[in-house]
């Protein structure tokens, strides 16, 4: 859903792992299996936590419950080995907190071999986290530790309230060969039928796109909802009206004018080339109505009358030079017009500018959409051959849902003669065929017949979308095609954290996100904030050329490859495959010597394997159960190592 939301702190909360060796006790305790001893911090006393590295305290500042909470410093850690039962699913919960949402602190659960498993938050609030635990046959405890990572800042984190609770039997899977993928059937919805998988596989195929937030909204410098909140999440009226918004997009604004003095779409799009990307989604329009390109519409409000540029132009001429894909977001919504939050004129719903109900606001909503009809039809008509489109703001108001909405957008395929807000004569487009007026998509599939699209303008999309710096967990997925979509910095729009290195997401982030992404078929799209100039900062640049060579060594396991033929371990391994090559991501949480790869089906079998993460050949041994053993891979890349393993068939015959 297109909701506020804090991304500065949300993407950086990511599974991670880390592991000790095994040690198996042949006495039981059924006694005492899942308990936590401490697990409060109520007691004067750590005990019997044991502590890593210097300070870890019990502090009676603003614990979560109770009187006390641990506070750990930047670099400590404490941990306690609690008795499990074999062959059990257990849940640990605690509840954490960072000191400001840029470092993170993470509960590990260790001794479990490739069950370890880990969770971080870097909530500036207290959080609950949760983790699952399984044990095999033969597990008999494991090592709980709550972690303050080294950070820059050299910032506390605190924990609180852990708990832990038996859940129930756990019988371990057993990965038995090579199962067929389940193939995406396309749906129809409102009378449109999503595009063919062949149309979207040049998505699948792409893994890694640019997502550039860039408006007048860059001239503030507070995030792209400058208009609705300027800056400051959850302040009651606190909008700005569009007479005064405007000025960001004159010199009289000074330190907060969008001069675009420096925009030059070619360093765009030749930097994600560097980074390997393979295709870009700017933004044309966000919530604040202001249009970056050229547009005849009635009410429009654009960069062709302040700026006397077409960015959209230039955007897409740079795409397609550096032989990228052209992708354009676009907002349904529209904070210019009052109506957007009273469209039926009888029924005002809660805003940040001072709108109350009007009758005059049914027609004012009816133009907002016509002009959206008419802008839309602009961006598929004046540009070529558009590749995506990333729709969002479907929902009215900003309450319920897209698809709520979509009777009111009519983003189907065709008009509804009866609805009540109809598009005007002269704006509406008809079906060659039948002569009848076309809804939203049904314009756009017209002029752009192989365009795919996201679900947010209520109509079901071509493919999904996931959105925000969340770990992606789960097995891969095969129903739909999903692209995920998260930003570098704190916000999509531009805030001074956007150049600041310690707030700007980690080569290892990317890694992992994007490693997380290809090992479940989804693309990732990562989005930068360029500032008013329309530079994107060095820090940005910096992370993603650094991305772009990891990309030169790991990118025959990234591009073209499908998630699969088996599902993903959450923060230890996973799979994509290509062809007769089997490729392994391992994880930061996998901290095994070697790796065993799953049965393979009959006929097929290992005739090489070799690191891409640093060119050395794998050793590898058949076992007796089928699956084959990969030696002594751990350790050639922190954040994530990939094996290429090759068969002597194909994956899928
Ligand atoms: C969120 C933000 C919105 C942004 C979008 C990108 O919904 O609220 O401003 O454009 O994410 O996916």
């Amino acid at each position: 859903m297109a909701q506020p939301q804090k991304t500065s702190v949300l993407f950086k909360q990511l599974l991670l792992a880390m592991a000790f060796a095994t040690t198996h006790h042949s006495g039981v305790c059924q006694q005492l299996t899942g308990q936590i001893k401490n697990p409060d911090f109520e007691t004067s006393t750590l005990q019997p936590w044991s502590t890593v590295g210097n300070g870890a305290f019990i502090s009676a500042t603003a614990p979560y419950e109770g009187k006390r909470s641990i506070e750990l410093r930047s670099g400590a850690s404490i941990w306690q080995q609690v008795p499990l039962k074999p062959l059990s699913h257990y849940k640990l919960t605690a509840w954490l907190k960072t000191a400001s949402g840029s470092g993170d602190v993470r509960l590990n659960v260790n001794g479990l071999g490739p069950n370890n498993a880990s969770i971080a938050s870097a909530m500036a609030a207290w959080t609950q986290v949760k983790v699952d635990i399984f044990t095999e046959a033969g597990q008999q405890n494991a090592t709980i530790e709550i972690e303050n990572p080294e950070n820059a800042a050299k910032n506390s984190a605190w924990a609180d309230r852990l708990q832990l609770e038996f859940i129930g039997a756990y019988i371990p899977k057993k990965i038995a060969g090579i199962s067929p993928v389940k193939v995406r059937k396309p749906k129809t919805d409102m009378g449109l039928t999503q595009q063919p998988n062949k149309t979207l596989d040049w998505l699948v195929d792409a893994k890694f796109g640019m997502f550039i937030h860039w408006g007048l909204y860059a001239g503030p410098g507070k995030g792209e909802w400058y208009m609705e909140n300027r800056g400051e999440w959850g302040a009651q009226n606190k909008g700005i009206l569009p007479e005064e918004y405007r000025k960001f997009a004159y010199p009289e604004s000074g330190d907060a004018y969008f001069a675009a003095d420096k925009f030059n779409a070619d360093d765009w799009a030749s930097l994600a080339r560097d980074a390997g990307m393979k295709y870009m989604t700017m933004v044309t329009m966000h919530h604040d109505g202001y249009a970056l390109f050229s547009t005849k519409a009635r009410d429009a409000f654009s960069s062709k009358q302040t700026h006397d540029r077409d960015f959209v132009a230039e955007y897409v001429r740079s795409c397609r030079k550096y032989d990228l894909k052209v992708g354009l977001y676009k907002t349904l919504i529209n904070w210019r017009y009052p109506g957007y939050y009273d469209v039926n004129g009888t029924d005002c719903k809660p805003n940040k500018f001072g709108y109350t109900t009007d009758p005059a606001h049914k027609e004012n909503a009816r133009r907002m959409k016509a002009d959206l009809y008419d802008q839309v039809k602009e961006l598929v008509t004046n540009y070529g051959k558009i590749d995506i489109i990333f729709w969002d703001g479907g929902w009215i108001g900003q309450q319920g849902s897209d698809a709520d909405a979509a009777n009111f957008w009519e983003s189907g395929k065709y008009l509804d003669s009866e609805n009540k807000w109809p598009v005007d004569p002269y704006i509406q487009d008809f079906d060659e065929k039948n002569g009848k007026p076309l809804g939203l998509m049904g314009m756009v599939r017209k002029y752009q017949p192989d365009v795919i699209v996201n679900p947010r303008s209520g109509w079901y999309g071509d493919f999904k979308s996931e959105e925000g710096g969340n770990p992606i967990t789960g097995p891969v997925r095969s129903d739909e095609i999903w692209e995920k979509c998260m930003t570098m910095g704190p916000g999509w729009g531009y805030t001074p954290g956007q150049a600041d290195s310690n707030k700007v997401i980690s080569l290892a982030l990317i890694k992992r996100m994007l490693s997380d992404c290809v090992i479940r078929n989804m693309s990732l799209l990562l989005n930068v904030g360029p500032d008013r100039h329309g530079q994107i900062s060095m820090a940005e640049q910096h992370v993603l050329r650094e991305t772009g060579k990891w990309l030169k060594k790991v990118g025959g396991a990234v591009y073209g490859t499908r998630g699969g033929p088996w599902d993903p371990k959450d923060g230890q391994y996973g799979y994509a495959y290509n062809g007769k090559y089997i490729y392994v991501y391992l994880l930061d949480g996998f901290k095994e010597k070697d790796f065993a790869l799953p049965t393979l089906n009959k006929g097929q079998k290992v005739v090489g394997v070799y690191s891409l993460s640093d060119g050395n050949a794998v050793q590898f041994k058949k076992r007796a159960d089928g699956t084959t053993i990969l030696k002594n891979i751990s350790g050639s890349d922190p954040d994530v190592t990939v094996l290429a393993v090759q068969l002597n068939k194909n994956v899928f015959p």
